[in-house]
């Protein structure tokens, strides 16, 4: 009889924690393919998840109770969307409301939430902050760099350095867009010059930096404001056409691996990465007072010289994100909650799995994508191949899906291996008609081997 009443008792307390997890009411801002796969893992969490975005993504209309569309740096809109459907805690997508306050304004408000406060956001929002920051303490994968303001001792800065090893930054957010690197933007001392006398006249601050050499790969975390926990490598492909070939982009594509390295990349590396980021959120704090909470995500370079950080960004990555959330074997509502509440422990795994993400974006993206244009997606047949799919910059319209001016949809492939995941991707991009391009070499064994090859080359000079 007792046996029995402890079995039932335990039946009722784990259904009562079933309801109670979902009870929760969480906030997604943000409107595209990342906030989608986030959206996704909330709702896979047991949230109740509500939406609030300057565009309709039709991946989470389907997914929310409710959704808003409206400017997501409105704060006192989305305070009001907060306190009248009852949220528990908002995650913040985007950089773009992080570098201007979101989550001084919620959290003001009274609606906890994932992501960093103003002073901390600035790790992505200011590139001369961050460099600072990484000199005063020390922080080893920071990179030889100055900030100017003016054309003085530019000329003196590009001698030290060797021309061919310059990169120019202007400060802000600049969309991936700003960044000049000599070799791939920049082919003499002259346009060095001519893009700083442009920075200057437009009274921007810069930076001039040394230009490194190796591969890069992303490691994103969640950070509690102490704890910094990692998730599988990434690595993204930013050059719109095959073989690298092509303008910058937004990103067309990433892959990981299943024992979530890479194979030019080491654990000892990957701990140093981390080791790196857990003293940048630690001088975060000292430097500013504001603890850092929310994502971290470290853009690194493995180069002849050791790891070093290319750039933070305060939130997750896009196509990044599709990467490692659907790997999470834990609740990513209770990670949110331990984040808010500064007790974050490593109780959550990632599924020793590879994934492919290719991007299908507009012909002629992105310097003259085709907009407007019908996209059909053929659902049976995706759902059949395994593959995963994520909205990113269309929108529905009587129940049909155009393209914009961006990336349209992220397919996903995962698997045991990379060259399952890949072909799974592959398979994906097929069920999905329209006037769109994609990567075929991301996520394939070919550029695969180019990269290791790279990275060795470097590393036997
Ligand atoms: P960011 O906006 O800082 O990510 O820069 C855009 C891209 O420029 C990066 O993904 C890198 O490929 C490249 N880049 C930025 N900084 C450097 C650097 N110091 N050395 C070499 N490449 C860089
Ligand atoms: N994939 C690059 C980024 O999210 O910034």
């Amino acid at each position: 009889m007792l046996k029995l009443n402890i079995i039932l008792i335990s039946y009722y307390r784990i259904i009562e924690l079933i309801s109670l997890m979902a009870m929760v009411n969480c906030l997604i801002v943000g409107h595209g393919a990342r906030e989608h796969v986030i959206g996704e893992t909330l709702v896979k969490g047991g949230a109740n998840l509500f939406s609030f975005m300057s565009f309709k993504n039709a991946g989470l209309e389907d997914l929310s109770k409710k959704i808003k569309i409206h400017s997501e740096s409105d704060f006192k809109e989305i305070i009001g969307f907060c306190k009248e459907n009852k949220i528990d805690f908002a995650v913040i997508g985007p950089e773009a409301p992080l570098v201007v306050g979101i989550v001084d304004a919620l959290e003001k408000g009274g609606i906890p939430c994932i992501g960093p406060k103003i002073e901390a956001a600035q790790l992505e929002g200011s590139k001369v902050f961050t460099r600072n920051l990484l000199e005063k303490y020390k922080i080893k994968s920071n990179v030889k760099n100055k900030i100017f303001e003016s054309m003085d001792g530019i000329e003196r800065f590009i001698k030290d350095m060797g021309e061919e090893n310059v990169v120019v930054k202007p400060e802000g957010l600049t969309g991936g867009k700003g960044v000049k690197v000599y070799g791939d933007h920049l082919s003499s001392k002259a346009d060095i010059l001519e893009y700083c006398q442009e920075l200057t006249n437009n009274n921007n601050r810069f930076l001039l930096e040394e230009k490194c050499i190796g591969e890069e790969f992303t490691l994103q975390t969640f950070v509690d404001g102490k704890t910094v926990l990692g998730s599988p490598l990434v690595q993204d492909h930013k050059r719109a056409y095959e073989d690298d070939k092509g303008p910058n982009t937004g990103g067309m594509g990433s892959y990981s691996m299943e024992d979530h390295l890479m194979p030019f990349i080491t654990q000892k590396d990957v701990n140093i990465a981390l080791e790196d980021m857990k003293k940048t959120v630690a001088a975060v704090k000292t430097e500013t007072g504001t603890e850092y909470k929310g994502f971290l995500y470290g853009q690194f370079m493995k180069t002849a010289k050791g790891l070093k950080l290319i750039e933070y960004n305060s939130r997750f990555g896009d196509p990044e994100a599709m990467n490692v959330l659907p790997l999470l074997q834990g609740n990513l509502v209770d990670i949110c909650w331990s984040i808010i509440n500064g007790n974050l422990s490593q109780n959550f795994e990632f599924e020793k799995k590879a994934t492919v993400c290719k991007y299908l974006a507009p012909e002629g993206y992105p310097a003259n994508p085709k907009r407007d244009e019908q996209i059909i997606i053929n659902r049976e047949e995706i759902n059949k191949s395994g593959a995963k799919y994520y909205y990113a910059s269309v929108y529905r319209e009587s129940g049909k899906i155009f393209t914009t001016t961006s990336r349209a949809m992220g397919v996903l492939g995962i698997a045991d291996s990379l060259e399952k995941a890949e072909r799974i991707a592959e398979k994906g991009v097929t069920c999905i008609e329209g006037n769109l391009f994609h990567r075929k070499d991301i996520g394939t064994l070919k550029l695969l081997q180019k990269r290791i090859e790279h990275m060795n080359s470097l590393l036997i000079e």
